[in-house]
């Protein structure tokens, strides 16, 4: 990717309107909450959204955390049943996500769910990240700001250490308070811990006046780093294709004949951005035999590589 420059941004009116019009222009802004710093884009922009696993280097597209002002907006993007409800009201803002079911309206890049029906959702207590949510009024999409593999960053110092020159800006708040990523619970329909984290368990079982599902009781794999029900395309998927079948439907990359191309210039980040929506057009012209392009295994073509493996698996009818 592109060398950037990375600028470090004040806590002050003049840095957070800077940085809310950087993720508006669809860049990448490391921002501190209360739990770790996040590495924030508009989570409606696909291109953004894709620059996130470029930086991070991450090798997959695991699905993001939204972030958002309050729980207005939340229910913008998401659907809460009772309990979501209940839990949202007791511990936002603060460092809980909830998963809930995605409004079919949400204009949430499916890259940000990685094809998932369901959604990551946080109302970050951090008054420095309520203001630039308040101030940008766009949902935005934040892993943790540091390159895949690596510790969680607490301060902005440490943000740059990993990813200098691959982040438009940081904004330095100072250290994080509670250091630790946010407790993740998810409802498959019982309210589920996804993810032990900043909020303990206990004192969402004793608001909820039961125990939370713990994600390894269950047989359905959602929990994080478990995602074994990424999205598939209904179509059988040949990968490494350099000449289809002529009763094949070509999922291209680069400069090929096909009917869809991921990105004719052979652009690895457009590719990334095209990925879930492509493979969603492919259902909706009802292909029965998909062949891909080779997308080479560098850069975000290793995430690229990982998700059309999985939906070109082997799978149970
Ligand atoms: O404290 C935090 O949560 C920080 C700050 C920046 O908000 N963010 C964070 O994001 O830890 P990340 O990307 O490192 O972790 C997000 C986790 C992943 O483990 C992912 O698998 C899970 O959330 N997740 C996201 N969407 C999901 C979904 N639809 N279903 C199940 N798990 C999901
Ligand atoms: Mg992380």
């Amino acid at each position: 990717m592109d060398k950037l420059l990375t600028q470090t941004l004040p806590d002050s009116d003049a840095g957070i309107g800077r940085a809310a019009d950087i993720l508006r222009g669809g860049g990448l802004v490391a921002f501190p909450t209360e739990t770790v710093y996040g590495l924030g884009a508009d989570a409606r922009n696909d291109t953004a959204v894709a620059k996130i696993f470029a930086a991070k280097d991450r090798p997959q597209f695991n699905p993001l955390i939204v972030h958002v002002a309050d729980l207005d907006a939340a229910r913008a993007i998401a659907n809460f049943n009772d309990t979501a409800l209940r839990l949202a009201d007791a511990f936002w803002p603060g460092p809980l996500t909830l998963v809930v079911p995605l409004r079919a309206d949400a204009q949430i890049s499916p890259l940000v769910s990685a094809g998932l029906p369901t959604v990551a959702i946080r109302v970050p207590e951090h008054n420095l990240a309520q203001k630039l949510l308040h101030h940008a009024g766009i949902p935005v999409a934040a892993p943790s700001a540091n390159p895949s593999g690596k510790i969680s960053p607490t301060r902005a110092k440490h943000v740059i250490d990993g990813l200098s020159g691959r982040i438009d800006a940081v904004i330095d708040g100072g250290p994080c308070g509670v250091g630790v990523e946010s407790t993740i619970v998810g409802f498959s329909p019982e309210p589920t811990l996804l993810r032990p984290g900043g909020l303990p368990a206990e004192a969402i079982e004793s608001c909820l006046n039961a125990p939370l599902g713990r994600a390894s009781d269950t047989a359905s794999p959602t929990a994080p780093g478990q995602l074994a029900s990424h999205y598939a395309p209904n179509g059988v998927m040949r990968l490494n294709v350099t000449k289809p079948d002529p009763d094949e439907t070509l999922l291209g990359f680069g400069n090929v004949d096909g009917d869809l191309n991921l990105s004719p210039s052979g652009d690895l980040t457009e590719a990334a951005a095209n990925l879930f929506h492509h493979l969603r057009q492919l259902d909706t012209d009802g292909v029965e035999r998909i062949a891909v392009s080779p997308i080479p295994h560098t850069g975000l073509g290793h995430a690229i590589n990982d998700r059309l493996t999985r939906a070109a698996a082997p799978r149970d009818s």
